[in-house]
């Protein structure tokens, strides 16, 4: 309210064991909400929802995490958010044993896959005279992470191309060679870039984070994400190309289903076309961002560089526990043709996003 924001109050049941409504009111200076059936107004989650810009959850506990995960509605504050389009931000609050437990972990990732903010928890005094990580932020990391996403975005006015997931090029109807690519990074990227303001489009063969920004097509095959991004190269400022692309294809895709009597097939393969070579060419004054997955030794990633005509790669080493597909941390080391490295600690794949677009934006 200093800040000049309007706010409306719910206090959820478990809330109320810890302050009572007319604490809240007199502060809010008006009548808090408790209760999803409180017969002044028919539908007040969805007023509610529709009305608020942001839908802050202070303290979050781990059982609010839970319910938020699998989208329950039971209550008036998880309804309100289930019914909203509005930013969600949740400031999780709980002891350490609480908040490292696997079930805790499952959920917080999947909030954040959802679009979900968090903020916190940090290290410090807990109750019961405890101490450890499950320490709520203070009020004003929480004023300002709202006034950061409600905020102008520092990528508005961009538009911004983003390949994620593997491809998977197929046999027969049934079968296809894949790889092991998850599409996290990737949502990841985009996500970040539509939050901060940008256009965004997306060609992904998995599924993908749900913002105003992104607009979607999904593809399978090397050849159906290469036509897919190189139609969606005019006005375009930046391109990442996260995506596991297959390298080879069968030659030739079996219409029935290959019989197990007929012995096991020779597959002859052919290439696929090179999608970041196809941009470069097509759009070279697009600032291109590469990837490279590898397994150990990241020196090819500086050859790379230079031979993809990329502006810049982001080299991961996939066989490491923390890092590369299907994994929600990501450990890379960053590349120009020119040989500069800049090798990150391991961080969440949300952070390697901001941090990559951050390194995108002063470069380019
Ligand atoms: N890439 C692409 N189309 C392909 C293959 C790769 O767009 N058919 C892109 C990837 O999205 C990634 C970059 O090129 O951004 C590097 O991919 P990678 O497979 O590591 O490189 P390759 O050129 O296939 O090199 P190598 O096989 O020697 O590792």
């Amino acid at each position: 309210m200093e800040a000049g924001a309007e706010l409306e109050v719910i206090l959820t049941d478990a809330a109320q064991q810890f302050v009572g409504q007319q604490t809240l009111s007199a502060i809010a200076g008006r009548p808090v909400h408790t209760n999803l059936f409180d017969g002044l107004s028919p539908s007040p989650h969805t007023d509610l929802a529709r009305w608020a810009e942001i839908i802050v959850v202070a303290p979050a506990t781990a059982n609010f995490l839970a319910r938020a995960a699998i989208g329950g509605g039971s209550d008036l504050l998880s309804a309100t958010l289930l019914a909203s389009r509005a930013p969600r931000l949740f400031a999780p609050a709980m002891h350490t044993e609480m908040w490292e437990q696997p079930a805790t972990r499952r959920n917080t990732a999947q909030l954040l896959a959802d679009g979900v903010y968090l903020v916190g928890p940090v290290e410090g005094a807990l109750t019961s005279g405890d101490h450890g990580t499950g320490r709520m932020v203070e009020p004003d990391e929480i004023i300002s992470e709202v006034i950061r996403i409600l905020g102008p975005g520092d990528m508005d006015g961009l538009t911004v191309l983003v390949t994620a997931g593997g491809t998977r090029e197929p046999i027969d109807p049934v079968r296809y060679i894949g790889n092991r690519s998850s599409g996290k990074m990737g949502n990841a990227i985009a996500l970040d870039a539509a939050r901060r303001g940008a256009r965004v489009r997306l060609v992904t063969s998995v599924g993908a984070p749900d913002h105003e920004n992104i607009s979607v097509v999904t593809v399978e095959s090397a050849q159906e994400m290469a036509e897919a991004a190189w139609a969606s190269l005019e006005g375009l400022d930046v391109a990442v190309m996260a995506a596991a692309v297959a390298d080879f294809r069968p030659g030739k895709t079996s219409e029935a289903k290959i019989d197990r009597s007929s012995g096991p097939p020779t597959l002859a393969m052919e290439p696929t076309p090179d999608v970041l070579a196809g941009v470069a060419e097509r759009s070279p004054e697009t600032y291109l961002v590469g990837f490279a997955a590898e397994v150990g030794s990241l020196d090819r990633a500086i050859d790379k560089a230079k031979r993809k005509k990329v502006d810049l790669l982001v080299a991961n080493d996939v066989s490491r526990p923390d890092s590369g597909f299907g994994t929600d941390t990501n450990q890379v080391m960053l590349v120009t043709p020119d040989g500069q490295q800049d090798v990150w600690p391991t961080l969440s794949k949300a952070e390697v996003a901001h941090r990559l677009w951050d390194t995108v934006l002063e470069r380019r």
